[in-house]
């Protein structure tokens, strides 16, 4: 197993802020109703010469700025995502050509909806480490806007688009904690395909909270009974934001103080694979992560997938 170091953090939004009231023009709903909830007030749009592919870059080009690091020392790139730009080439090959990554380097896209970043966490614990460019790019990013339903208030209050990427450092034979896993079910949550205009996100609202709660209670669990951690070491919970009671539903079940909850829903809505390192972006950037920090992050989505890691600073 490799060990994980966070060395750098970026992200990149759109420029397009989208409040409530603004979609209160467009379905029947209105600004109290989606923030008592859901605890989301807006969240951002790409506009037409924005994509997944625009955020994705942004992300990378500040976090290898913010870990001191050039292209030529990224050994892998891993990008999390359900909205890629193209079929192929994925959105990790896309970001190599642009930004220059070293050539013949592994690039991929990884498909766990919302949980995406952890399961590209557990990977780069397993995967073989180039010693001579032992940095990790880890992106989640999501153009969401393009697969919701505007005329669906059920759900495209819910969600937004955004990036965020960890610059990981390496190591062979280290010592990382993480856990994945998955459900196979098409029913509570979809997107039945990528074109442009025509798939839309489907969910049935009531059932992907109740997994939710559950299925980060369980993580929890697990983290106490399976590793020499408990929840009360942690300095942070970073937990998915996809709805802001289920995150206060958990809170309050394992009594977890306000300031080590990291909650960014309001602003930025659901964002899928960028939401958890969109939330560790923000911790990065008020200069809260210093050396020893440790962050208990967990996430869950469309899959239905979950997963969870201690970040260690
Ligand atoms: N504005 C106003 N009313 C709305 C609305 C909106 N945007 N969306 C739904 N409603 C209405 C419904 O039509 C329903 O009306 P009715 O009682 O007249 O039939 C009522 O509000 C209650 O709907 P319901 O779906 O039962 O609400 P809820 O309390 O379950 O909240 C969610 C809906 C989607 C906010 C909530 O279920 C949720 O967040 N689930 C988890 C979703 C999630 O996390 N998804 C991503 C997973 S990664």
């Amino acid at each position: 197993m490799n060990g994980l170091k966070i060395v750098g953090m970026g992200r990149g939004l759109p420029v397009k802020h989208v409040t409530n009231d603004d979609l209160a023009q467009i379905v029947d709903t209105n600004d109290e109703w989606i923030r008592k909830r859901t605890g989301i007030s807006a969240r951002y749009y790409c506009s037409e010469d924005e994509s997944n592919t625009t955020l994705a870059y942004d992300a990378v080009v500040e976090a290898m700025r913010s870990a001191g690091i050039s292209a030529s020392q990224v050994g892998l790139c891993i990008a999390a995502t359900v909205t890629p730009d193209y079929a192929v080439p994925c959105v990790a090959c896309r970001i190599q050509e642009q930004v220059g990554l070293p050539d013949g380097i592994p690039c991929f896209d990884i498909n766990a909806a919302c949980s995406g970043f952890l399961y590209g966490l557990h990977l780069l614990s397993c995967m073989p480490v180039d010693e001579e460019r032992p940095f990790a790019l880890l992106i989640g990013v999501e153009e969401l806007s393009r697969v919701t339903d505007m005329s669906d208030r059920s759900t495209c209050v819910l969600f937004g688009d955004g990036a965020a990427c960890a610059v990981v450092k390496l190591k062979k034979d280290g010592e990382f904690y993480s856990h994945i896993g998955a459900r196979g079910n098409t029913e509570i949550l979809n997107i039945p395909g990528l074109n442009k205009g025509m798939s839309y996100i489907h969910m049935s609202g009531r059932e992907v909270f109740t997994f939710a709660v559950d299925i980060v209670e369980k993580e929890i669990e697990r983290l106490e009974e399976e590793s020499n951690y408990s929840l009360s070491d942690m300095d942070f919970v970073v937990l998915h934001q996809a709805n802001e009671r289920i995150i206060r539903h958990i809170q309050k079940k394992r009594d977890i103080p306000e300031e080590k909850l990291i909650v960014n829903i309001g602003y930025l809505g659901n964002t899928s694979a960028a939401s958890v390192p969109l939330a560790l972006y923000e911790l990065w950037k008020a200069g809260r992560l210093s050396t020893g920090k440790k962050i208990f992050t967990a996430g869950f989505g469309g899959g239905l997938t979950w997963g969870s890691a201690v970040l260690e600073f």
